[in-house]
């Protein structure tokens, strides 16, 4: 693939138009698909402003500004995909709707043409399995903004064929992306990960320990994390974030460690959704401030290795799972959800006995499932290894 390979993107919602504006950027000629013509409207709209406010900021040249918008297309029918060499789809996240698209698409696409899902928690085998040609399907996961967010995870489905791969990995590294590969598993790396920075954080708050505005602020505090996991839960939305930790949990086969919380759910139920709906955790109405947190250093102390252990251990069982190698879980942590160090970097400088002492003195207090430590974790425990030198 290169400059002149014609780019594809159904879905003209937040990350769609994100995908098409990186696709322009990177000089493609970009086909933006939705059924809906408000939505196409919606994205021409908000992607002018986009530039208008680069142009502003002296960012862009108007000249430039005004051709990478006129590289993408708008159109409502997905006819145009036919020269295509990419299709990246990014519609809604429903696997029956997201299925009957690709099968449809290859009927249009060319022999040659590479498929890809945005799907951020279904399988991608069984979106390939909608296609005659499944080995050309693949997973290619964006971050919200997709502009703004470098990480890209390539999820190959048992499916894909190998060959598919490193034309997409490069073109990735061409629109300025940081690629990583990612098994087909629910989460993929970044959403398996993290789930403890929001679910141990609750759980925190639910056992009274602390409450929310203390717990974000002995992550950024202690962790140099850029928001807490309250602040995060409220700018991603209650109800995005309720949804993931619910598919991951389902997905895992109702693996303790993924459990939803009534804590959220009930917040998704009252509406109070996060900043797009004014109240989440906290109030964002015009005058309301946030509640002050308890500066205790102990208890920081206990919030903060708490969730980091937890966060490791995922990155070290993802690891031992072999879900994406040691540099792509680093990577995939600071580069997606901007974390102020790779997790398993991380580890080695606590020292990983450290981390598991932690982890089995939790367990050994809980008697929960959702503590035990990664056998790879005590295995390298036991022979004294770091995952990096
Ligand atoms: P969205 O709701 O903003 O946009 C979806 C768009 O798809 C809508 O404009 C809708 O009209 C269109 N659409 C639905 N069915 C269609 C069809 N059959 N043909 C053509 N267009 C159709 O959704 P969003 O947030 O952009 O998400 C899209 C995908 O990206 C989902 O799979 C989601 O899981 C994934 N994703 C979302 C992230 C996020 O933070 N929003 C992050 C990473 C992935």
């Amino acid at each position: 693939m290169n400059i002149d390979s014609k780019i594809g993107v159904i879905g003209a919602g937040a990350m769609g138009s994100g995908i098409a504006q990186i696709a322009a950027t990177a000089g493609h000629s970009v086909y933006l698909c939705d059924s809906s013509n408000e939505a196409l409207s919606g994205s021409k709209a908000k992607l002018q402003k986009v530039m208008d406010r680069l142009v502003e900021k002296g960012k862009v040249n108007s000249t430039a500004a005004k051709e990478l918008q006129e590289r993408i297309s708008y159109v409502e029918n997905t006819g145009c995909f036919a020269d295509c060499d990419l299709v990246i789809e990014a519609i809604v996240e429903n696997i029956e709707v997201k299925k009957s698209v690709f099968n449809e698409l290859e009927t249009i696409v060319s022999e040659d043409c590479i498929l890809a899902s945005n799907t951020s928690s279904l399988s991608v085998a069984s979106i390939a399995a909608a296609c005659k040609n499944s080995e050309r399907v693949m997973g290619i996961h964006f971050f919200n903004p997709a502009p703004l967010m470098p990480l890209v995870e390539i999820i190959p489905a048992v499916q894909t064929d190998e060959k598919n791969l490193s034309p997409i990995i490069e073109l990735m590294k061409s629109w300025g992306k940081a690629p990583v590969l990612a098994k087909d598993t629910p989460g993929f790396i970044v959403n398996r990960i993290a789930r403890p920075f929001y679910g141990e954080a609750i759980r925190i708050l639910e056992e009274g320990i602390a409450d929310y505005a203390t717990i974000d602020w002995a992550l950024k505090n202690k962790g140099g994390f850029r928001m807490g996991p309250f602040e995060l839960m409220d700018f991603i939305g209650n109800d995005i974030n309720y949804k993931v930790t619910e598919t991951v949990f389902e997905q895992f086969f109702y693996d303790p460690r993924y459990r939803p919380s009534f804590t959220q759910k009930r917040m998704v139920e009252a509406g109070r959704l996060g900043r797009k709906t004014g109240r989440g955790y906290y109030s964002y109405k015009e005058g309301d401030t946030a509640p002050k947190p308890n500066e205790d250093n102990e208890i920081c102390e206990e919030i903060f290795w708490r969730i980091l252990v937890m966060l490791i251990n995922e990155a070290v069982d993802a690891l031992y799972l072999h879900i994406a190698s040691k540099e792509d879980i680093d990577l995939a942590m600071t580069k997606g959800v901007n974390y102020p160090k790779g997790l398993l970097s991380w580890a080695d400088e606590i020292g990983l006995k450290k981390c598991l002492d932690k982890l089995d003195k939790l367990q050994a207090e809980y008697g929960e499932d959702r503590y035990r430590a990664s056998l790879l974790l005590r295995k390298m425990v036991s022979k004294g290894e770091k995952f990096f030198e």
